[in-house]
């Protein structure tokens, strides 16, 4: 026998218990008489102590035990001596009185040191990712991902969802990135697609009456790598037929509200707030914003009109332009060089400059204020909620880019003020997100959020007209200002499908060749239906407190979309390509 019990059930054991476990060498350490050694599993640690004159044999074999060394120690449980306890970490109250022990595997000296808590650079980290998984820190994060997923796959089953696998050879399923593409080699010069997303499988899911699906979906998109993106990713994604949004929703806030009571003890209340996109945009300049911070984009054109100031009235003059501005609170203490360095920084993200004021006990001050009549001065201040000891931000420009600067630039204040209350949830609903945007490069329509999801029935009438005044029946859901999940009511109708696409610039011919099945399927009784897909490895980062969706991944890759442990991607053959008729140029 290996081991009786895993280290963590010895910490409550009484003393006097025989036990067996198996583990790793985390340190050992001879103190002359005494031999420590202390062993590590996946559940916790134990110090195990030889006493060298009562056991030479036992001596012996200890003595060769080195670092990661993988051993079986049988032997008994006791309280530690007085005066050697170490009540700061659990089991530190007691330990193992070695009387048997097996070597069950060496190891090498490992490249860096194994379970502590020193800086390894993530590069080691990831080619060793094994090595790295021995760290409390990783285990934490993996034993958490598997209980979340547990959470959901009963949550889901318990409301009536199906689990269902799709296929991930298959065509392209598009989700506004590049497709992996996997070779065919018994139809030369045909291609296989990884899923960006199971969204066209679980539509026809419900064309065959499933009614409710979910699946642990593993999504590949070949896109530009960030801190919240990775090549491979898990999604929760669901579907489910005859529910409205607003039920769809309810049960999503269900799922989402056991999630919190179970992993943060914290209870939600329901229903979780809806902003509009529009309300989003104009309020926080972003459709993801993070609202543990208020710091609104407030709109002052009508009063930057009334200046002399040729920046702010040369925009307010066009009818796309407009000024709004953010309070900076405290920022009226920043040096000339620090506002010098926030104008730079808002200039990095699109804006033309940046101009402020500062409000100080003996009033208004800046270099603009010359420009600003007596009565524009009280409004202003008044508009902006200005209090003493603010710097007051302002940006002039076209009306999308201003709020997209601003958007960015609010989330940079509440880190550089530390705003941010790290102890709150800002969970809500952004709807209403227009169906198609312009893209002026392709010069034709595209889906915002992807060609199956429905126009808003309100917008129907608009929609031949002015698409991009159409509102979707799209949702997304954001978690403390990243986006975590998003999904949308399908269009059921074969008709409004095929609309969309010659919307989006698709002719007849090609939609038939890249969606004809999906087409065909909705003329065979589609029932009404919706979904959404949760980004797993997002939440699993967030809920965890995490910085990198690296973080919470077993084997993640680099930003470079690299697996240093397995060095992949990797050349092949020729042979390998010639078999499936492909040659490199
Ligand atoms: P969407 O493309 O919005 O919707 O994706 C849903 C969620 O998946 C997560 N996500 C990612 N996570 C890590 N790395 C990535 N590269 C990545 N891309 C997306 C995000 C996102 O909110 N089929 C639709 C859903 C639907 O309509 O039902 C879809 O895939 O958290
Ligand atoms: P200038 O008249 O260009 O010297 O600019 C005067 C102030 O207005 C400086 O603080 C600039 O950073 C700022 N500024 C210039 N363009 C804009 C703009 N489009 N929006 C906001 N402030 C601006």
């Amino acid at each position: 026998m290996y081991r009786s019990h895993p280290v963590e059930d010895l910490y409550s054991c009484p003393s006097g218990t025989t036990v067996t476990v198996a583990g790793w060498v985390q340190t050992v350490r001879d103190h002359g008489g005494l031999l420590f050694i202390e062993l590590r599993d996946r559940s916790g640690r134990i110090q195990c102590v030889i006493d060298q004159s009562a056991n030479a044999t036992l001596e012996g074999v200890a003595k060769d035990l080195r670092d990661e060394w993988v051993i079986s120690v049988h032997g008994v449980v006791g309280l530690r001596p007085e005066g050697t306890v170490n009540a700061s970490i659990p089991g530190g109250d007691r330990e193992i009185r070695v009387t048997g022990l097996t070597i069950l595997n060496s190891a090498k000296t490992p490249p860096f040191p194994v379970g502590t808590s020193e800086e390894v650079s993530e590069s080691l980290r990831l080619t060793y990712r094994y090595l790295d998984m021995r760290s409390p820190r990783l285990l934490e994060a993996l034993k958490f991902r598997s209980e979340l997923t547990t959470l959901i796959r009963n949550h889901m089953t318990s409301h009536h969802f199906w689990e269902i696998e799709t296929p991930l050879l298959t065509r392209s399923t598009p989700e506004g990135a590049r497709d992996f593409l996997v070779p065919s080699r018994l139809e030369k010069g045909s291609f296989y697609a990884l899923p960006q997303s199971p969204q066209l499988f679980k539509q026809l899911l419900m064309v065959g009456g499933l009614e409710r699906y979910f699946q642990i979906a593993r999504c590949f998109r070949d896109e530009d790598l960030r801190a919240d993106r990775q090549p491979e990713f898990t999604q929760v994604d669901i579907e489910a037929s005859f529910l409205t949004r607003d039920t769809f929703l309810g049960i999503m806030e269900a799922l989402f509200c056991d999630i919190f009571r179970t992993f943060k003890n914290e209870t939600l209340s329901r229903p979780f707030m809806r902003l509009t996109y529009e309300e989003a945009m104009e309020r926080y300049g972003s459709d993801k914003p993070d609202l543990r911070f208020d710091l609104p984009i407030v709109d002052i054109s009508d009063l930057a009109k009334k200046t002399t100031f040729s920046v702010f009235t040369s925009v307010t003059s066009s009818e796309k332009g407009t000024v709004r501005g953010l309070r900076y609170p405290k920022g009226a203490g920043l040096s000339r060089k620090e506002v010098e360095d926030l104008t730079a920084w808002t200039q990095s993200q699109g804006a033309k400059g940046l101009a402020w004021i500062k409000v100080e006990s003996s009033g208004l001050s800046s270099p603009i204020l010359k420009f600003f009549p007596e009565e524009i001065r009280s409004s202003l201040r008044e508009r902006m909620s200005a209090e003493e000891g603010d710097l007051l931000v302002f940006v002039a420009d076209e009306h999308k880019t201003a709020l997209k600067v601003l958007g960015a630039l609010r989330t940079h204040i509440a880190q550089r003020a530390d705003l941010i209350d790290r102890t709150k949830t800002s969970l809500f609903w952004v709807v209403d997100f227009p169906l198609l945007e312009w893209n002026p490069d392709e010069k034709r329509h595209e889906a915002v959020h992807h060609p199956f999801t429905a126009p808003h029935p309100d917008d129907l009438g608009v929609l031949s007209d002015t698409p991009e005044k159409t509102r979707s029946l799209a949702y997304d859901l954001v978690l403390n200002g990243t986006e975590v999940g998003g999904g949308s009511i399908r269009n059921h109708e074969l008709e409004l499908q095929r609309r969309i696409f010659s919307l989006i610039g698709l002719t007849e011919e090609e939609a038939e060749r890249r969606f004809g099945f999906l087409l065909e399927a909705l003329s065979f009784g589609a029932p009404p239906h919706g979904g959404m897909a949760i980004g797993l490895d997002r939440l699993a980062m967030i809920l965890l407190g995490r910085d990198s969706i690296r973080d919470v991944m077993a084997f993640p890759k680099t930003q470079k979309g690299a697996c240093l442990l397995t060095e992949a991607p990797a050349p092949v053959d020729t042979v390998q390509l010639r078999d499936l008729g492909l040659k490199l140029s």
